[in-house]
């Protein structure tokens, strides 16, 4: 039954399961790193170094979303489709008259057959006042983020069992009843209310379905018909990015929020995704990497971990299609995860890591927050202490919070303690 389960449950599991198996390409040997230089954050495209806050605003931080935009992520359409919020259902006596439950279907378009979204929101049922909001997306489908019966189980992407070709088939199908709640340890859904917070969650797949060839089925090709521009010049992160802006626009709408305090927390590719979403968006007032790895907070200049290589074989539709010319070559990069975390600055920032994560690069991971505190500080904020990575399990958190954590890839109660406290500690500064 346990195996039944497992091989029913999350695809993406299987996925990076697969992935990790194909370490050929991968070093974990710190004596093999090398020399490598970091782009510097401080340094204007003509060379001039950036020496007050307006610089950084209105020139630096500008010439670095186009890096971005042009070689990595792709621009991120300005087009607004028609957005329409439907079929709410409220439920204000959820888990056990702790919560209220809220959930609705962001269309982005007129038809109702066309592209959407649904949003999971849970707040606190005895909040007084405006509710600071934790907004993920999440990897499985709503109904794997906590067990609740309430919670409507739209469609998932799942690999044909039948198929024999490879990529194997992909199916758009209801879930599996019995994967519901399967991700609720990586959720933490009475943590977050009980401390006060609300938590709103969408499945990813619902903006753009995660495997070569899916890009026709999400918002991608919609989106981009106005400008005439090709699906390859923009990525599934960018996509990804996109929805989670589309939340926020959302949760402005809810008057019990308080969308000044919207926390983006993103695990692994969907860090990488809430990464770019937070340095495009400054509605994020805080952003927290857990283990987003290459392509993400870490540094794809250190050769320890995953590679540009790695990136673009197994998930080229992550990436835009300039991306494709640093294979082999992550020394051409002419950015690094240093300045996309110096992309969320001044806002509160804190980047996860875990200790057997080694495909993310936790060293890389640290040393590119401790980087980005440069701008923080420029900005009159304070960056992580020290160089030296703190011990397993010892977090740190100035404006800049940071952790290793022992055990494996994945988002736990210790992580969500973390954020917690940092997001209390960093409201306390703001109210
Ligand atoms: C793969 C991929 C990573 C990614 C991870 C995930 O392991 O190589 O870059 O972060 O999947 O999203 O779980």
């Amino acid at each position: 039954m346990a195996r039944a389960l497992a091989a029913l449950l999350l695809p993406v599991a299987l996925i990076a399961q697969t992935n990790s198996a194909q370490t050929n390409r991968y070093n974990f040997d710190e004596s093999k790193v090398g020399p490598y230089t970091l782009p510097d954050p401080l340094t204007l495209a003509n060379g001039q170094p950036v020496k007050d806050a307006k610089t950084w605003t209105d020139v630096r931080r500008p010439e670095l979303i186009k890096i971005f935009e042009d070689q990595v992520y792709g621009k991120t359409p300005a087009t607004d489709p028609e957005i329409r919020y439907s079929d709410v259902v409220t439920d204000s006596g959820a888990l056990k008259g702790k919560a209220i439950r809220k959930q609705v279907t962001v269309y982005f378009s007129p038809r109702n057959d066309g592209p959407q979204m649904h949003l999971l929101l849970y707040l606190p049922k005895d909040a007084k006042g405006l509710v600071p909001v934790f907004l993920g997306l999440n990897f499985n489908g709503n109904h794997t983020v906590h067990a609740d019966p309430g919670i409507i189980a739209h469609e998932v992407w799942v690999r044909d069992p039948a198929s024999t070709t490879k990529p194997a088939k992909m199916l758009h199908l209801p879930p599996d009843e019995r994967t519901r709640g399967s991700d609720a340890n990586a959720w933490q859904v009475e943590k977050i209310l009980a401390k006060g917070y609300g938590i709103a969650t969408i499945y990813y797949g619902d903006i753009e379905p995660d495997f070569v060839g899916g890009v026709g089925l999400g918002v991608r090709p919609g989106l981009l018909e106005p400008t005439g521009r090709p699906v390859e010049d923009w990525s599934a992160l960018g996509a990804w990015a996109w929805g989670l802006s589309r939340a926020v626009d959302y949760l402005k709408t809810e008057k019990a929020v308080d969308s000044r305090h919207i926390a983006l927390i993103g695990h692994s590719r969907l860090g990488k995704a809430a990464l770019w979403a937070a340095a495009q968006d400054t509605r994020f007032a805080l952003v927290i990497s857990n283990e987003s790895g290459k392509g993400g907070a870490s540094l794809l200049k250190r050769a320890y971990g995953e590679t540009t290589d790695h990136l673009n074989d197994a998930f080229p539709h992550w990436f835009n299609a300039h991306y494709k010319q640093y294979t082999g070559h992550p020394e051409k990069l002419p950015i690094d995860g240093n300045e996309l975390l110096a992309l969320i600055a001044p806002r509160p920032l804190y980047v996860a890591s875990a200790e057997e994560d080694r495909g993310s690069d936790p060293k890389g991971e640290f040393l590119a927050a401790f980087d980005a505190g440069r701008v923080y500080k420029l900005l009159g904020k304070k960056g992580l202490p020290s160089k030296t990575m703190p011990a397993v399990d010892q977090p740190v958190m100035t404006d800049i919070g940071y952790h290793v954590r022992t055990g494996k890839h994945d988002v736990t109660a210790f992580d969500w303690d973390q954020y917690l406290a940092f997001a209390d500690a960093q409201r306390g500064k703001r109210n």
